[in-house]
């Protein structure tokens, strides 16, 4: 999609769009003015939906304050050895082979074995768990209403799973509490009001449904990234300690999410245009990001990018809670990766099938090759 960015970036800023019915905001500035006015753009775009993803202040900030204790970076950097062994026990027995199924192998997995011992699923349970949280955000396997309808089924089917499968676990943690997030919102109080089973669950689920495929995604763009520019491939393997800001350049160039939903809550004028109450918006992050008049060569990877103030994970309050956690996770892959490999470069004669998700950029497959 980024091609089309520019031309859109310099000649239709905020724009309406008939078929879909929504607004489209992509410069850098405007992008910010929306998710950084919650007041004036809701989250609330879906009424079934009670997850933090989609409430407004001030219920917002009471959920979210509370979770934030189990998302601090310093809380999240201790898994750090844990992570490298994760990471390590799914690349390892490909070394021999020189190469490997880089999404179904290892940026598939890897964030929900890593998301389902914070949470405090049982090993033993992370298959079927695996299984449900893949169905969650599962595309359709063509454009077909019948493609589509049955879809809908089995994510429902999934989703009822899990909600009873996590019922369960906490009712286990009731019994006894352990060192895990589910003991963790257990205890805690909003105003004195402890969370009931429903709420706990079903922030359960949205940390599968936020925080998987984003990551897998983050993980895949990065080792792109680094195929598609060997010269700049060499340079990191040489050079480990530019990895942090590769994975923060990674999230500014090829963002896991592109785009970002809100609602207007009553009139406003955005780039001399009346935006009116009710109606959607859509916040290009993507195109954001590669707005020249943010970020200078907005068109080049910069793996050492200094500031680097990109919006792949959003802005303002509802800022990504898991950024600590997939931070450190693509920091910790590319380590590992570019430790153990030499050359990688994607396999000769395969076709890239991005995710079919106008909000989503990623691929379904990424065979890597290496020496
Ligand atoms: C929110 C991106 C990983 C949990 C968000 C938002 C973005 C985002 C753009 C803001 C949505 C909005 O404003 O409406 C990403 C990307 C990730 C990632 C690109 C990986 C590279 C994770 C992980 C977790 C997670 C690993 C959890 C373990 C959440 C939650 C929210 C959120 C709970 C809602 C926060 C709130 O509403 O206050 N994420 N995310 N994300 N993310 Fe992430």
């Amino acid at each position: 999609p980024f091609d089309a960015y520019n031309e859109l970036l310099e000649q239709t800023p905020v724009r309406y769009d008939e078929n879909r019915k929504c607004w489209d905001v992509f410069r850098y500035e405007d992008v910010q003015y929306v998710l950084k006015n919650p007041k004036l753009f809701s989250s609330q775009r879906n009424r079934s939906n009670q997850s933090l993803l989609y409430m407004d202040p001030p219920k917002h900030k009471q959920l979210r304050d509370l979770v934030n204790q189990a998302f601090t970076p310093k809380k999240i950097e201790q898994l750090a050895p844990h992570i490298r062994e994760i990471a390590e026990d799914l690349l390892d027995p490909h070394l021999a082979n020189g190469r490997i199924d880089l999404v179904h192998e290892l940026a598939g997995p890897l964030p929900v074995i890593v998301i389902a011992e914070l949470i405090g699923v049982p090993t033993t349970d992370r298959h079927t768990f695996k299984h449900l949280s893949d169905l969650l955000v599962k595309g359709a396997r063509d454009d077909s209403e019948e493609a589509f309808q049955e879809l809908m089924d089995e994510k429902a089917q999934a989703h009822e799973e899990l909600e009873q499968y996590f019922t369960n676990i906490v009712n286990e943690r009731r019994q006894a509490l352990q060192d895990d997030l589910v003991s963790l919102l257990i205890e805690a109080e909003i105003e004195g009001q402890k969370l009931s089973d429903l709420e706990i669950v079903r922030f359960c689920i949205l940390l599968l449904v936020a925080g998987n495929e984003t990551t897998t995604n983050l993980i895949t763009n990065a080792v792109r990234i680094l195929c598609e520019q060997p010269e700049l491939q060499q340079r990191i393997a040489g050079q480990p300690t530019l990895i942090p800001t590769t994975v923060e350049e990674t999230l500014r160039y090829y963002p896991p999410i592109v785009a970002i939903g809100r609602v207007a809550s009553e009139d406003v004028v955005l780039q001399g245009q009346t935006i009116q109450a009710g109606q959607q918006v859509i916040s290009w992050v993507g195109a954001a990001n590669r707005d020249e008049r943010k970020f200078a060569q907005s068109e080049q990877f910069v793996p050492d990018r200094k500031p680097n103030q990109h919006m792949g994970f959003g802005f303002g309050i509802h800022f990504c809670l898991g950024a600590p956690l997939a931070r450190l996770e693509g920091r910790i892959v590319l380590e590992t990766l570019l430790a153990k490999m030499r050359n990688m470069k994607l396999e000769a004669g395969a076709e890239l099938q991005p995710i079919q998700s106008a909000f989503v950029f990623g691929v379904r497959e990424y065979p890597l090759g290496f020496d």
